[in-house]
């Protein structure tokens, strides 16, 4: 099977709801393509998911009768080609020529149908690559539901979602940075203990991956961390900070390193085996649970709880393209996160701290879900994070913090997060 089959097969599959690091680590025909091969798809198909609202409109406007359900295939083939022509280094030869091949095998007879419009697309591409507009690509439970002050610039939003994200990485102690390895990677510090790299490539190939140097974590999904590391200054040996939703484990070596005591709950037994690894490199032992907060019964009370809540991930949409195209239960979601916010609250001693945190941008998952908290809940008040974290560059909404491409955005922006600190005061 060729590169384009291959991809016809991943985004098939990505419209069945599977994500795309399940998809190609169980597909074989892609586990057999060469390294370039590989990288060529996942650079074929993350285009794809970025631009997937513009590809579908060129669709619609250069095929003249509207295509049927049936036709999903044939709509796929047509993606591929058209996403190769608009946004791909590749020659409009052979971005056709390939994509007639695949027609052939699937609907034999619709090959010059779809040379056709694909010669037409390559025709007016450069009109359509200057007048399409990004924002179609973000689908309405986002656009709908989006942090109003962070709406009125959805324009960058839509921009950013469609560049290939940069890496973090965070470093244990900041005077490995000063290692000539650092230097090779071309990285820049631009937040702490955190350097910002280019790489698509796997990360166990960065240098230093299995010293435990460093993890993998975005400047904004540091934050609720720091916030613990500022209020519980002194003494953190003694802090005993239980961490509900640990899996892959940034907070939690993030906490670790930091000299906390920690518990670590994951709710599902994969997570919590990557969790386990991701420990074990980074040589930190914390206790690990693999339990559901709400199926189970935790008699001790905490100094701080942190919460990273199942959300949508509509703040990391850059690094997981396929969110665009997936539908997604919003309202399971927030009953989840509800839940787990109320369960997480009874096991706060008194002066505790409860920090609730989602890679999201949604206004339901964020400030609605403490606000409605906070109606029903007077043993709680919120912390103004603004005397809190004063050097970063976030919105201060109502005490909390929004973090989004908006901010940093000079260095490439950063992920979608909201950040909510609670305090019980009986
Ligand atoms: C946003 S991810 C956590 C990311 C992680 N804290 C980090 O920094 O690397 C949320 C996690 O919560 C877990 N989760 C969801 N519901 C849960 C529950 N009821 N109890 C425990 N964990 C849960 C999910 O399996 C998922 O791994």
């Amino acid at each position: 099977m060729n590169t384009r089959e291959i991809s016809l097969k991943i985004i098939e599959k990505l419209f069945h709801g599977y994500t795309l690091e399940s998809i190609t680590e169980n597909l074989c025909d892609f586990q057999r393509l060469s390294k370039k091969d590989k990288a060529f798809v996942k650079m074929l198909i993350l285009t794809f998911l970025r631009r997937n609202g513009e590809v579908d409109f060129v669709i619609k406007r250069f095929v003249k009768k509207p295509l049927k359900e049936k036709d999903e295939k044939l709509k796929n083939i047509l993606r591929i080609g058209i996403t190769q022509i608009l946004f791909l280094e590749v020659s409009d030869h052979a971005a056709t020529f390939t994509t007639v091949e695949i027609t052939k095998k699937h609907y034999f007879g619709l090959q010059s149908f779809v040379n056709a419009v694909l010669r037409n697309v390559c025709r007016n591409k450069l009109v359509l690559v200057k007048t399409l507009d990004p924002t179609i690509n973000l689908p309405r439970w986002v656009t709908e539901h989006i942090y109003s002050d962070i709406k009125i610039n959805i324009n960058d939003i839509a921009n950013s979602i469609c560049k290939v994200p940069l890496l973090d990485i965070h470093f244990k102690k900041k005077q490995l940075m000063n290692m000539k390895y650092v230097k090779d990677l071309k990285g820049k510090n631009i937040f702490n203990n955190i350097l910002r790299i280019k790489h698509t490539g796997s990360i166990e190939n960065i240098p230093r991956f299995q010293n435990g140097d460093w993890w993998i974590q975005s400047i904004s999904a540091s934050i609720p961390c720091i916030i613990i590391e500022k209020i519980f200054n002194l003494e953190r040996k003694k802090i005993d900070i239980l961490e509900i939703g640990s899996a892959p484990g940034g907070k939690t070596i993030q906490l670790c390193n930091a000299g906390f005591q920690v518990t670590a709950i994951e709710k599902s037994p994969e997570r919590t085996c990557k969790l386990r690894e991701n420990l074990k490199r980074m040589k930190f032992r914390p206790k690990i649970l693999n339990m559901d907060i709400l199926k189970n019964d935790i008699k001790k009370l905490y100094d701080c709880a942190l919460i990273d809540a199942p959300c949508s991930a509509s703040g990391i949409i850059q690094k997981k393209p396929e969110i665009l195209i997936q539908e997604k239960n919003i309202h399971s979601l927030l009953k989840s996160q509800q839940k787990i916010i109320e369960k997480t609250s009874k096991l706060i001693k008194k002066n505790g701290i409860m920090i609730y945190a989602v890679c999201s941008l949604i206004y339901e998952e964020g400030e609605g879900q403490i606000n409605n908290f906070l109606k029903k809940n007077d043993k709680f008040i919120k912390v103004n994070l603004k005397n809190i974290i004063t050097d970063l560059d976030c919105l201060n909404k109502d005490g909390n913090i929004i973090m989004s491409p908006l901010n940093y955005k000079k260095s490439g922006g950063v992920d979608g997060f909201f950040i909510s600190c609670l305090k019980n005061i009986r």
